[in-house]
């Protein structure tokens, strides 16, 4: 099981601490499960990993079947909470070449993600990069009214009509949505695409296990199943366990007394590029949940050690406002044994014999001991394997730790009311009917 290991914090916080915050998350936790706390209409994810929809379930298998066997490539559009987890998923279980390694090996479509920008030429390049192959797209957007992948699909979705006419390039749109309301539902209704539903209940965020990302991990040829069994256990361990078991207790505390203490960013790193995304995922889970109010940690990732050449020098020695939280894989499950060179021009025989993966994780204690040192206090979160299981257990562990924490903190953090703000400016600025009066005074200010 996914744990946490908070003793490289210790020169930082007292044992006294932890005892008084853990009790502390053990509230919140109760808040949590007795579903009376703030944002109580978004819990759906706590029980998620046993209660979901089982039909629902089949029917995104089977759609992950079909795409498989009729398209060499699958394009997701999504934003936010609507594509980070899937993405994550993907890139942490295929070492982040998925796209690049030879479809007669990989024998699944190539993934590609759009509708995460309005950046013109990404659509153009990704369209370039579709080329002649055959494809399909999942749109998904719990709201169904979100601008960018609404702008995003528009462009696929003509491109598919013109490639297939409309109605076989309907049998290759899957929109994933609202079970009643939102322009996508309303589209996808009229035009008769397949649909799967975001749960009232479930916040984008906190969605990687329903259909936003079952659908293109299914795809990618994950085991999907793997993915909800490690969820399933996680489950047990964050709502039975005590205090000292519970690594989301654990992780929720350890947070809370280090942002009491000044320690306002909390940089995630990572040793494996594959992670990249699950950090990414991690940043948009806790920077919404938490970041209001005027409170909340900012959540920033570093991927190291090639961050170490760059960000490295700020976490060594810049202004003492971070703690670090480490992604370490255990097992990199692949062996890369170094070599002896005859004549040792490059003076790495010191390292002839030994697993490349004991070097990274040499680089790793060195560089959490120079950084505890440094005064950042590093919280390690040890991920025994890169499989679906232990994929399972992160999303929920974190999940769990993000609604514990925030309720801690004392926001509720299953809504996202700053995200408005910039929407509101650009569709003044676009001239959206209705924002006349709000586009007269941005104009002003320009
Ligand atoms: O976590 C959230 O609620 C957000 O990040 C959403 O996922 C994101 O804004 C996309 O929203 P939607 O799925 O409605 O398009």
């Amino acid at each position: 099981m996914v744990n946490i290991d908070y003793s490289k914090t210790k020169k930082f916080i007292s044992d006294e601490e932890v005892e008084i915050m853990s009790k502390k998350t053990l509230e919140a936790k109760k808040e949590l499960l007795s579903k009376e706390g703030a944002g109580n209409d978004f819990l759906g994810w706590l029980d998620l990993p046993e209660n979901y929809d089982k039909e629902e379930y089949e029917r995104i298998k089977k759609a992950s079947e079909k795409i498989k066997s009729d398209s060499q490539v699958l394009v997701v559009i999504g934003i936010g909470g609507s594509y980070l987890g899937a993405r994550a998923a993907i890139e942490f279980l295929n070492d982040g070449f998925y796209n690049d390694v030879d479809s007669s090996i990989r024998k699944t479509p190539r993934i590609y993600f759009a509708g995460n920008s309005i950046s013109s030429t990404y659509l153009k390049g990704l369209e370039k990069a579709i080329g002649d192959a055959d494809f399909s797209v999942n749109v998904i957007s719990k709201s169904g009214t979100t601008t960018e992948p609404a702008i995003a699909f528009r462009y696929f979705k003509e491109k598919l009509e013109k490639k297939y006419g409309k109605s076989e390039a309907a049998k290759r749109i899957y929109a994933t949505t609202d079970k009643k309301k939102g322009a996508l539902k309303t589209l996808a209704d009229a035009e008769g695409y397949e649909t799967f539903v975001v749960p009232d209940d479930v916040g984008g965020r906190f969605s990687v296990l329903t259909a936003v990302g079952l659908l293109p991990i299914a795809v990618s040829g994950a085991d999907i199943d793997k993915l909800m069994k490690g969820a399933q256990d996680a489950r047990k361990v964050c709502n039975e366990k005590e205090f000292k078991e519970n690594p989301a207790l654990i992780y929720a505390a350890i947070r809370n007394i280090l942002l009491r203490k000044g320690k306002s960013v909390e940089v995630m790193a990572n040793y494996e590029p594959s992670l990249h995304y699950v950090a990414e995922w991690w940043k948009q889970l806790y920077g919404e949940s938490e970041g209001k109010d005027q409170k909340g940690i900012f959540p920033a990732s570093v991927d190291l050690t090639t961050d170490l050449h760059s960000m490295g020098q700020f976490i060594q020695d810049g202004a003492r406002i971070l703690y670090e939280t480490v992604l370490n894989v255990e097992d990199a499950g692949c062996e890369i044994i170094m070599q002896n060179a005859e004549n040792d021009l490059d003076g790495l025989n010191y390292l002839a014999g030994k697993d490349m993966d004991f070097v990274n994780k040499s680089a790793m204690n060195g560089t959490i001991l120079a950084h505890t040192d440094g005064n950042v206090p590093n919280i390690i979160v040890n991920i025994p394997k890169k499989d679906e299981e232990t994929l399972g257990q992160l999303f929920y562990i974190f999940e769990f730790a993000c609604g514990v924490s925030g309720y801690i903190l004392g926001v509720n953090p299953f809504n996202q009311p700053g995200v408005e703000a910039y929407k509101k400016n650009m569709f003044a600025l676009l001239g959206k009917k209705g924002y006349e009066k709000e586009r007269e005074e941005l104009l002003k200010r320009l």
